[in-house]
């Protein structure tokens, strides 16, 4: 007796086979005599024995056997598909049962499906259901007794798919966690030669080409720059080549900044310190000082809002006092980390920030913008042309104070220099002390100018500056790059002034 008749029996007898698919014979056996559950059907089995051999012999001669009109079929179907496969056997009869295979693999014996995937149908096809790229096999059912095949090749796959990590995605969203590796891959099931292309379209809209090696793109470690729209377009010469999409989604850990990392204050003054962040999953925030996370009490509270590419939380710190300075961190954490940002709170001023420049010729002007509650005592430029070693230094020596309730001032220094890429930085000193230097600005000053006279007509960029905040700068002690500046000091002009003023934003 063979697998498959015993097979059949196992299908008479009902729902209790399933289990024994696919076993050899022998091992079969073993399960049942150590299964007490299965005992009873030793017998069956036994007397189904000698009934195979019946049936074979016994089969009508007045029917003819089963056979099939077509003995090999193909299905081409797209993933997601329900996809039937037929047994269309002529002079089926009473006494022939089916069995389904997928390769070798018993899947469905008869309506009984074995594997979950499929379900068997009283005509004796049967129904895969959400078919994908995996399903693509050889079938083969077989009518019993006779064993008579037909074959089906299943072939899933749109024109083009794209899977991620073997799964199909075209036209669908993933999202993956910061720092995971995947392959994206497209695939095609045409006829001639495609060529693949891949495009990806960043979250601002951006749009680029990307590498892939036959069609595959590897991610490794993803962040956050990986999120976006993913297109494959086979490009096959036609008008309209098959193409598909994938929309990533990245989880990421907070990215967290702040655009003042030194505040000033005062005492008695309110102090507002600004966190700044982004993070899939939304990310939550606690300000920390001296080790301890801060609670919203008569000193502290918290503002929350929305911008454009990020969320902000505003820590706001009531009637200052010098306990109340030092540092503040600002910790933000969601499901995939944590990260944070440092603030200092003092009564110096802040970091001037560059705001803009105007270079005509070698005449150079350039603008700070400052804060600081307290006045402004003095502000000291430093500037060096690339390549050369030593900063020099202008010292703007002021001692005016200026009326104004708004806390930002405007540095402005105007200066001759030659031509070159130069690097330049200031900072500021208050009634407390100095700021921190500025992040360097470098600008280029252009060969070329010479001609006298030709700046007479030049104007400072600022022509509503109130002549009277127009101070007198001083000079400290210089590099070599600073040869131009200096002459031109001699020649009389006040072409290093330093403008010092508080001005509205
Ligand atoms: C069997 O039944 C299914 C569902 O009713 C049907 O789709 C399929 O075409 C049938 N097969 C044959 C060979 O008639
Ligand atoms: C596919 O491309 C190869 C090499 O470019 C070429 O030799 C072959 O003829 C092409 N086949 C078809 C069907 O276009
Ligand atoms: C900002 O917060 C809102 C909810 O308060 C959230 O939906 C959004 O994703 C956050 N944005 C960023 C960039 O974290
Ligand atoms: C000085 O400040 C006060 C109060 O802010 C204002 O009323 C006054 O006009 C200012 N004076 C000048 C000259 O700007």
């Amino acid at each position: 007796m063979n697998k498959t008749w015993l097979l059949f029996i196992c299908l008479l007898i009902g729902q209790h086979c399933v289990c024994c698919h696919g076993l050899p014979v022998d091992a079969q056996k073993d399960d049942y005599q150590n299964d007490p559950d299965y005992d009873s059907y030793d017998d069956e089995i036994d007397e189904g024995d000698t009934g195979v051999v019946d049936v074979t012999e016994d089969v009508d001669p007045q029917y003819s056997p089963p056979y099939f009109e077509k003995t090999d079929l193909r299905i081409e179907a797209k993933p997601g598909d329900n996809v039937v496969l037929n047994c269309d056997a002529r002079n089926f009869q009473l006494n022939n049962a089916v069995m389904w295979y997928k390769k070798e693999q018993i899947i469905a014996s008869g309506q009984s499906a074995i594997s979950p995937r499929v379900e068997g149908m009283k005509n004796n096809s049967i129904l895969l259901k959400h078919v994908t790229p995996e399903d693509s096999d050889e079938y083969y059912c077989e009518i019993l007794p006779q064993k008579v095949q037909q074959h089906t090749t299943l072939r899933v796959g749109a024109r083009l798919s794209i899977l991620c990590d073997d799964r199909d995605v075209t036209d669908r969203s993933q999202t993956f966690r910061q720092g995971d590796h995947h392959t994206l891959e497209c695939r095609t099931y045409l006829p001639g030669n495609a060529t693949i292309k891949w495009s990806f379209n960043d979250i601002s809209g951006q749009q680029y080409t990307v590498e892939h090696q036959n069609g595959v793109i590897v991610l490794d470690s993803v962040d956050e720059k990986n999120a976006g729209f993913y297109q494959c377009l086979a490009d096959d010469g036609s008008r309209d080549p098959p193409h598909g999409t994938v929309h990533i989604d990245v989880q990421y850990m907070p990215l967290v900044s702040t655009h003042r990392h030194h505040v000033n204050t005062e005492k008695g003054a309110t102090a507002e310190l600004y966190c700044d962040y982004r993070a899939k999953p939304i990310g939550r925030s606690y300000f920390i000082k001296d080790g301890k996370s801060l609670q919203i009490s008569e000193k502290y509270s918290f503002k929350d809002s929305m911008h454009k590419a990020h969320n902000r939380t505003t820590l706001i710190v009531r009637d200052v006092m010098d306990s109340d300075l030092g540092e503040y961190l600002c910790h933000v954490e969601n499901s995939i980390g944590s990260n944070e940002v440092k603030v200092q709170v003092s009564y110096d001023p802040e970091t001037p920030q560059f705001e803009s420049e105007t270079i005509e010729g070698n005449k150079v002007t350039l603008h700070w913008l400052v804060r600081s509650r307290q006045p402004l005592s003095e502000a000291m430029l430093n500037y060096l042309l690339t390549a050369s070693q030593k900063w020099s230094t202008v010292a703007m020596l002021q001692t005016r104070r200026h009326n104004n309730t708004d806390n930002i001032w405007k540095i402005t220094h105007q200066m001759e220099l030659n031509s070159g890429v130069w690097h330049a930085r200031v900072k500021t000193k208050n009634t407390h002390g100095w700021s921190q230097f500025s992040k360097e600005h470098i600008f280029t000053v252009q060969d070329g100018f010479s001609k006298e006279g030709e700046y007479e007509t030049d104007q400072p960029s600022d022509m509503d500056l109130p002549p009277g905040e127009i101070m007198q700068a001083g000079i400290g002690p210089v590099g070599r790059g600073a040869a131009s500046a200096i002459r031109q000091l001699n020649l009389g002009g006040v072409l290093l002034a330093a403008l010092l003023l508080r001005i509205r934003l």
